[in-house]
């Protein structure tokens, strides 16, 4: 496959995605992910600050990014997260400031994030049967967080729900997850593991493809592909009988590097334009020299390195990562 790249002429139709993990904890330790189990956590100090975030925010709009989504670990957990959304707003007209949580905060902090300009929210639920969610992820009400996400729905243009799917775990739910759908609207969707190298064996056991989670629709609901929202966008979108939307995220079977738009920042200010990259470009040392100069030519070179490390591509330069601190 071709290296990735980015068109940056100013009448280049192709826009990028800004994902920024803006910290590497999560309250949860779903058994795939493990948080600080590959790397030990940032300390709080090496997080970028939202200052930082302000000076970089002009940049990354003038390169064309017209989409962030924070990401972690657990975006929510950070305190002056509405501060983070705030500078890439006042930053980049017309930018969608989008979220993915695990939701157990999502109902105390929504005020301020949509004062501060949050336009989406995406919440991660693996199950929706009480005891089940916990075993999976962590302890949490899932029940709250549905409620949550219902009330977030109704004040923010746009809400999904990921579910990342898992052999003998919760396959048995597909079904359950579209009628919330249709009862909602909410559009699922169903993800398949990513072999991340921080849980090998779980990985192993529980993969479950892209293709086995269409089956399932299709016997339960039937399932009929229609076209996806923008080429770059991980989900390809698939449709029941009776119009019911739902996403699949088929990272590994169904890779979809070719169209990827996307930039990802860990939170501790380096810059990378693929999740299986183990190290990117530093934008803290221009951050704290203060020249602007030097951190539009980081990002710029960022841009223009950027290419797939997929597997697929780059089979024995895979490196073990914490989606955690890439940013999911
Ligand atoms: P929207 O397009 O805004 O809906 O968000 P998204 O689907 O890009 O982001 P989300 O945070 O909901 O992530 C959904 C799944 O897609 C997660 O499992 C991510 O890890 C995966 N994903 C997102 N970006 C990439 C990527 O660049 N490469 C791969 N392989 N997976 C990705
Ligand atoms: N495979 C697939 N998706 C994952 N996520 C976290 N770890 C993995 C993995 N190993 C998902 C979470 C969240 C998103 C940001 O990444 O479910 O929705
Ligand atoms: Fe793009 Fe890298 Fe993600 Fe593939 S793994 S979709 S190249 S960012």
């Amino acid at each position: 496959m071709r290296p990735n790249v980015v068109d940056l002429r100013p009448d280049s139709p192709k826009r990028l995605t800004l994902r920024v993990s803006v910290l590497d904890r999560c309250q949860y330790r779903c058994a795939y992910c493990r948080p600080g189990a590959v790397s030990p956590f940032f300390a709080r100090e090496e997080w970028v600050s939202v200052d930082d975030y302000a000076r970089l925010a002009p940049h990354f709009g003038a390169i064309g990014v017209n989409k962030v989504r924070f990401t972690g670990g657990e975006p929510l957990l950070r305190p002056d997260l509405p501060g983070v959304v705030r500078a890439f707003r006042d930053h980049i007209p017309d930018c969608h400031l989008a979220l993915t949580t695990n939701g157990q905060l999502l109902d105390r902090k929504l005020d301020d994030l949509i004062e501060a300009g949050l336009t989406g929210a995406t919440v991660h639920i693996d199950s929706l049967r009480p005891e089940r969610y916990r075993a999976l992820m962590g302890d949490g009400d899932v029940k709250l967080i549905v409620d949550a996400l219902l009330r977030a729905q109704a004040r923010l243009s746009e809400v999904k729900i990921n579910t990342v799917m898992q052999r003998g775990k919760n396959v048995d739910e597909i079904g359950d997850f579209i009628a919330l759908s249709r009862s909602t609207g909410i559009e699922v969707r169903f993800i398949e593991l990513m072999n991340t190298g921080s849980a090998v064996q779980y990985t192993k056991e529980t993969f479950f493809t892209g293709r086995e989670i269409v089956d399932a629709v299709r016997t339960l609901a039937g399932a009929t592909p229609v076209e996806r929202r923008s080429p770059s966008d991980p989900a390809a979108l698939w449709q029941t009988d009776d119009g019911v939307v739902f996403g699949i995220i088929a990272s590994d079977t169904e890779s979809f590097c070719a169209q990827c738009n996307r930039l990802r920042l860990t939170a501790n200010g380096n810059l990378r334009g693929c999740l299986y990259q183990s190290a990117g470009i530093d934008l803290v040392e221009p951050l704290q020299r203060g020249s602007d100069d030097e951190i539009r030519a980081r990002i710029l070179a960022a841009v223009s390195a950027k290419r797939s490390y997929h597997p697929d591509v780059m089979p024995k330069g895979r490196v073990r990562f914490s989606m955690a601190q890439t940013g999911g």
